[in-house]
Order: structure tokens, then C-alpha cells, then sequence
């Protein structure tokens, strides 16, 4: 008898034990996903696979550099992917990752899938040297996008701009060639060449794609500046080009600004033929034509940025743009501010920039600090780039990196610099936009590609 309800016990834990077992990787119905190895493995990338789940909807990728997932390759942390795999790009060459996934419907998540490791191709062509930019960032607890400016014809495979971009950033934005003048040529014409090639070459070498601009009062085609329609009729003109832009490039670019430098330095609102034509609700109405052309091409994941300059030194500017930034979140049309950082060594001051960004931090936005360069000369009192303004240029990369550094995982995007060469940049001799005919040397490599001290201050504020 004893045996026999010692028995019949075991049974109604066994029952227990496999009930629960079995329900082991339901949660509330959902199965465990079961992740497979990877495919079409490369230096920069590979596609991670998984099967499918009864009553899922979308899956979550994870991606990290380690297996206990403690952090997350940028832009793989619960990634939302509606297939049964998605190809991670971005990666470093002949390094081990590891993913896995979860299933989720309207109410549901799984629990974790298995895990599966991947070891990409070696990197053919750059070693991974700690001393390149998006190397050791990439190497942070929470990694950032380090981006660079670019230009179409600088992407010519094998040159000097292609082998610095592939061993030191790892996202570009068109300087020029991604805004409306050079695409828009006439209402439904366009010339998408350069901007086709830019985000191509992104796309290929794993490689984000920032888009600037959709709309910006300086780069309005001569078609456009001179329409003779009506106001409503020039709304639906930027409504068409805006939404035609973002369908072309709907995954394949990863974040817009949306509109540029909407608030004149008196802090009102611009004068621009936007504003004059639009009114006072085109910003907004911008942003969501950008947001219905990306949901309708099905790119879930579009990053919309309102961009500015010049804020954190100049407080009636600062207050109307976040006027427009919380008319925007209010509307839930907006992702992150853009900081465009057209900084000089004598302003603005690391507690300028840090009140004006954690503005943007406390609304939950993304940080881009999106064209930075770091003039020298901005009163033409040198001629030649003395060692004593090379190491303050320095101290002011290693400042404003290590002030984005900081920031919450949350709030971090893109770390983008204006170009590659002092020579090159929109600064030296520029007596239109800056009134400054004199020379300067606003970046991280000179005329002859040569790394400066700035580049190593760009790295001591990674540590
Ligand atoms: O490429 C054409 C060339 O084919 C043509 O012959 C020539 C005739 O003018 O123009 C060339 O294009 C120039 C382009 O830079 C080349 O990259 C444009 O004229 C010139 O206006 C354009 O200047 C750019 C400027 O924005 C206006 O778009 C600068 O490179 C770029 O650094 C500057 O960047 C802006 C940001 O977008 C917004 N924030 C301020 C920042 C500095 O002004």
C-alpha cells in the first residue's frame, strides 16, 4: 500500500514536472523559437535564421559580442524583424558573435531561442587596429555609429577616402548629393546617381546611411524656389518629393533629418519659402509625410531627426527648437535631435553642450551629433596650424566625445564628423556663410590624410 501511494505521488509530480516542461517554452501559448546556423556569412555581415512559430507575429533579434548578451551589436537589441531571418550588418571582420530570438504577437513573448554563434570572414583588406575610431567604438558597453561626411566620388573602391571610411567610421552622410537640389531637378524628375552610389556603397560594406536632408531652407531647387502654383499646390510638391525619397531608399537609408535649421539664430521661426508657403505646421507636416512614405514601404524602423546648429550657445534658439522638437514627440513623429556641432575651440562650453543635449536625453530622443567639426581660427588671428591650437583641438574632440560617450544607451545614435581632410572642409576661406577669408583646420586628418592630434583626442574620448 505504502509503495503504491509512494507511486502514484511520483506520478502527479512527474505530471507536474512535465506539464510544466512542456509549457516550458509556452509563454501564454507562444513556443520557444529555434534559432539556425547562420547563412551567406561575410566580413561585415551575415544573415541570421530562425523557424517559424505558431501564432507569432514578429520576431526579436538579439545580436552581441558575447554570449551572456551583456551588450548589443548597435541596432540589434530586441530588433523587430517580421521575417524568419535578417541579415546584420555593420560587423567587424573575423569576429565572433552570437545571436538568438524571441517570437512575439499582440500580447505575447517568447522566451530566449538557442543560441548560435557566427564568426565573420577575416577582414580581407583592413586589420582591426584598435587605433580606428569605429574599432574601439564599436568595442564600447554601449557602441555608438562614428560617421563621416561624404561625397559621391569619394567612394571609389581602393582609394584613400574608401580604405579610411571602411577602417575608421561606421556611417556616412552625403555632405552634399542627398539633398533636394541635386536630386530634384523638376516636379517628379530626379537624379538619383550620387545618391543611389552613396547609399549603395553603405549598404554593401555594412555600412549605416544617414539621409541629409529631406527639406532645408539652402537647398531648395531653382524649380521649386520658383513655383508659380499655389501655396496648397507647392505643399503637395514637397509632400510628393518627400515621400518619393523615403520609398527609394525605405531600408536601405536607416534615419533622415527631416528638416534642417528651421529656427533662425534670433530664435523665431525661419523665413523660408517652407514657412511663407507652408506655414507654421510644415515642420511637422514633413515629418509626417516622412513617417506615412516609410510605413507605407513597410521600413518600420526609420529614424526621423529634426537637425539644427548653433543651440547650445544661443539660448532663444535652443527654446524655440525644442518648442518644435515637443510639438513633434507630442505627435509621435520624431526620433532624435540632430546637433549639427559647428563648434569653434572657444565655443560653445562643455556645460553648454551638455544642458542643451540632455534636453533631448530627458525627452527620450536619440543624440546625433551630426556635422562636427572644431574651427580654429575662427578670428583669423593665425596663418599656419600652431602645435599650441593642435592640442586644444584635441582637448575639444576629446570633450565633446566623451560628452556623447556618456550618454544613455537609449539616447545614442551617431557620432558624425564634417568630412575627412582640414582642406576639404566647408570652413577655410569661406567668406560667404562664415565671413571668415582665412584658412582653418577644422578636422581629423590634414591635406594630406595625414592623423592629427584631434583624431587621437576622438580616441581618448572612447576610453
Ligand atoms: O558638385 C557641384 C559641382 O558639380 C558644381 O560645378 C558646383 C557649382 O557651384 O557646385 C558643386 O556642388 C557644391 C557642393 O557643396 C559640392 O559638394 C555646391 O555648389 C555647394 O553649395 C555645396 O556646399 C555644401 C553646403 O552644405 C550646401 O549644400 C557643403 O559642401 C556642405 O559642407 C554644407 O553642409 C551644411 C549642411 O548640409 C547643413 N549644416 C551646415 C553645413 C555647412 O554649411
Amino acid at each position: 500500500m505504502k509503495n503504491k501511494i509512494l507511486l502514484i505521488c511520483t506520478m502527479i509530480l512527474f505530471s507536474f514536472t512535465s506539464c510544466s516542461n512542456e509549457n516550458e517554452g509556452m509563454n501564454n501559448g507562444l513556443k520557444i523559437p529555434m534559432a539556425n546556423a547562420a547563412a551567406d556569412v561575410t566580413n561585415t555581415s551575415f544573415r541570421a535564421k530562425w523557424n517559424y512559430v505558431s501564432l507569432s507575429k514578429t520576431y526579436l533579434l538579439d545580436v552581441s559580442l558575447s554570449p551572456d548578451f551583456a551588450t548589443f551589436v548597435p541596432n540589434y537589441n530586441s530588433k523587430v524583424v517580421t521575417d524568419l531571418n535578417e541579415v546584420v550588418t555593420g560587423l567587424d571582420g573575423g569576429t565572433k558573435y552570437y545571436y538568438r530570438v524571441r517570437a512575439q504577437n499582440e500580447s505575447q513573448i517568447s522566451v530566449y531561442s538557442n543560441v548560435i554563434t557566427v564568426i565573420t570572414t577575416g577582414s580581407s583588406v583592413i586589420p582591426e587596429d584598435p587605433t580606428f575610431l569605429k574599432v574601439k567604438a564599436n568595442k564600447l558597453a554601449n557602441p555608438f555609429f562614428v560617421g563621416v561626411a561624404i561625397k559621391a566620388n569619394q567612394l571609389t573602391s581602393g582609394s584613400a577616402y574608401d580604405v579610411v571610411l571602411k577602417n575608421e567610421f561606421s556611417s556616412i552622410s552625403a555632405e552634399y548629393e542627398m539633398k533636394m537640389d541635386p536630386i530634384s531637378t523638376a516636379s517628379g524628375v530626379y537624379n538619383w546617381s550620387a545618391a543611389d552610389k552613396i547609399v549603395k556603397y553603405g549598404n554593401d560594406n555594412g555600412i549605416n546611411v544617414h539621409g541629409h536632408a529631406l527639406v532645408w531652407h539652402n537647398a531648395v531647387p531653382a524649380w521649386l524656389k520658383n513655383f508659380k502654383g499655389t501655396d496648397a499646390e507647392f505643399a503637395l510638391e514637397v509632400k510628393k518629393y518627400i515621400t518619393d525619397v523615403v520609398t527609394r531608399y525605405a531600408g536601405k537609408v536607416k534615419s533622415w533629418d527631416v528638416v534642417n535649421e528651421a529656427v533662425a539664430d534670433n530664435g523665431t521661426m525661419r523665413s523660408t519659402v517652407f514657412l511663407t508657403r507652408m506655414g507654421p505646421d510644415y515642420v511637422k507636416d514633413c515629418f509626417k509625410w516622412a513617417r506615412e512614405a516609410a510605413n507605407a514601404a513597410g521600413d518600420k524602423d526609420l529614424l526621423l531627426f529634426y537637425n539644427d546648429y548653433a543651440t547650445s550657445d544661443n539660448l532663444p534658439k535652443q527654446n524655440q527648437v525644442y518648442v518644435i522638437v515637443d510639438a513633434l514627440k507630442a505627435a509621435s513623429l520624431i526620433d532624435g535631435v540632430g546637433f549639427q556641432m559647428h563648434n569653434t575651440y572657444l565655443s560653445p562650453t562643455k556645460a553648454q553642450i551638455e544642458t542643451d543635449i540632455n534636453k533631448a536625453v530627458a525627452k527620450g530622443l536619440k543624440i546625433h551629433i551630426s556635422e562636427l567639426d572644431m574651427a580654429m581660427n575662427p578670428k583669423g588671428d593665425i596663418t599656419t596650424f600652431t602645435n599650441e591650437r593642435n592640442l586644444l583641438q584635441k582637448a575639444k574632440y576629446k570633450e565633446i566625445v566623451k560628452i556623447y560617450n556618456a550618454l544613455p544607451k537609449a539616447n545614442k545614435y551617431a557620432l558624425t564628423v564634417w568630412g575627412f581632410k582640414d582642406n576639404e572642409s566647408w570652413i577655410p576661406f569661406n567668406s560667404v556663410d562664415l565671413n571668415r577669408p582665412w584658412n582653418d583646420w577644422p578636422l581629423l586628418f590634414d591635406a594630406n590624410f595625414k592623423i592629427k592630434s584631434a583624431h587621437t583626442g576622438f580616441l581618448e574620448g572612447l576610453d
